[in-house]
């Protein structure tokens, strides 16, 4: 079968179409007929090799969720699965490919109406953006900021804080038409990536969900209201200073928390859960999956290229 791996770590070209055996799949295991494959941070972050200290190989093939129809099932997995319509997480890689293994534990059957490229658009930033705003104790008429508000995750965040009834939604983002995008799907205010931008924004906010963490993540934590909570949800920008909990500290009577989230610490029947409501939500066009593009298996280098230059909006997917 067709598949991407990455060949050389480094550049984008390093993504190369290879040929590899049809899986066959182990015990508790599917193997699914991929119709969508989403390209995810990770994903970049892996072939770029800023994630070395994780063992990664060259050939690794990288994707860690994919849409498709069960096509074989192992041991102890019931054959109804054959034939459904599946969204399934492979792992922290392996999804690059025609043919995807996944364990069944890792897939949820999608609900009529949601296509494979919404499913695999919404099937793992719903879910961490809902748990990462419960993990901030998020409550209606709270403000929020979501800080890297322009990919998948923050794109849903935005949309579950409206829904959840917050008062303020503010974004970051460095670019105006995203901004507008945002705006359209909720957001009530659209700061530059320092934070600035909006004269009308709340001073302050009740949580901030940060994305992008780096040097200016302790800025942000500034920007939390007296009692409000940071969950730091990604660091597409970096780790941040080390010396990050000062910040707490000098302003020890606002009672700040910052904290992380990762969704690898939620229950997978929650997990799961949450992601068939997603999807159900999307189904019914109450949750908008934004997808930037949709570009063939073979183009998955293309696809690192526009994530690597910086103007995606949502979600990149890949068909074979
Ligand atoms: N917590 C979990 O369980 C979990 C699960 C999956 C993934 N993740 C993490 O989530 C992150 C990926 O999420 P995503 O796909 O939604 O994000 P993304 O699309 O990679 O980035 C989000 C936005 O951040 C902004 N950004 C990028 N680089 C930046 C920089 N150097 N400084 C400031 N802003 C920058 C960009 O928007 P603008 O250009 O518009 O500013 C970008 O659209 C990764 O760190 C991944 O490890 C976490």
């Amino acid at each position: 079968m067709r598949a991407v791996a990455i060949q050389h770590f480094g550049d984008p070209s390093g993504l190369q179409v290879v040929d590899l055996p049809t899986p066959s799949p182990a015990a508790g295991q599917v193997v699914i007929e991929t119709e969508a494959i989403g390209v995810g941070g990770v994903d970049a972050m892996i072939r770029r090799g800023t994630l070395d200290g994780y063992g990664f190989r060259p050939g690794m093939v990288p994707g860690s969720e994919v849409a498709g129809t069960v096509m074989r099932v192992g041991e102890a997995v019931d054959p109804d699965w054959i034939g459904r319509r599946v969204w399934a997480f492979t792992g922290v890689g392996g999804g690059y490919v025609e043919q995807a293994v996944a364990a069944v534990d890792d897939a949820v059957t999608l609900p009529d109406g949601l296509s494979s490229v919404d499913a695999v658009t919404l099937g793992s930033a719903a879910p961490v953006a809902h748990f990462a705003l419960a993990h901030g104790r998020f409550a209606p008429g709270e403000s929020v900021l979501v800080r890297g508000a322009a990919g998948s995750i923050g794109i849903a965040a935005v949309q579950l804080a409206v829904r959840g009834g917050a008062g303020a939604v503010a974004v970051t983002t460095s670019s105006q038409p995203r901004g507008s995008a945002l705006r359209a799907l909720g957001a009530t205010h659209v700061l530059d990536r320092a934070g600035d931008g909006d004269l009308t924004a709340p001073a302050s906010y009740d949580v901030i969900l940060d994305i992008v963490g780096g040097s200016r993540l302790p800025a942000f934590l500034d920007r939390l209201a007296p009692n409000g909570r940071l969950v730091a949800v990604g660091m597409v920008a970096g780790l941040p200073p080390a010396d990050l909990g000062m910040r707490l500290l000098e302003a020890f009577q606002q009672s700040r928390s910052f904290s992380t989230f990762s969704l690898n610490t939620v229950p997978v029947a929650a997990r799961d859960q949450v992601r068939a409501e997603s999807f159900t939500a999307a189904a019914r066009g109450e949750l908008a999956a934004v997808v930037d593009a949709v570009l063939p298996l073979d183009a998955a280098a293309e696809a690192h290229r526009r994530m690597d230059d910086g103007h995606v909006f949502g979600r990149i997917v890949l068909t074979p």
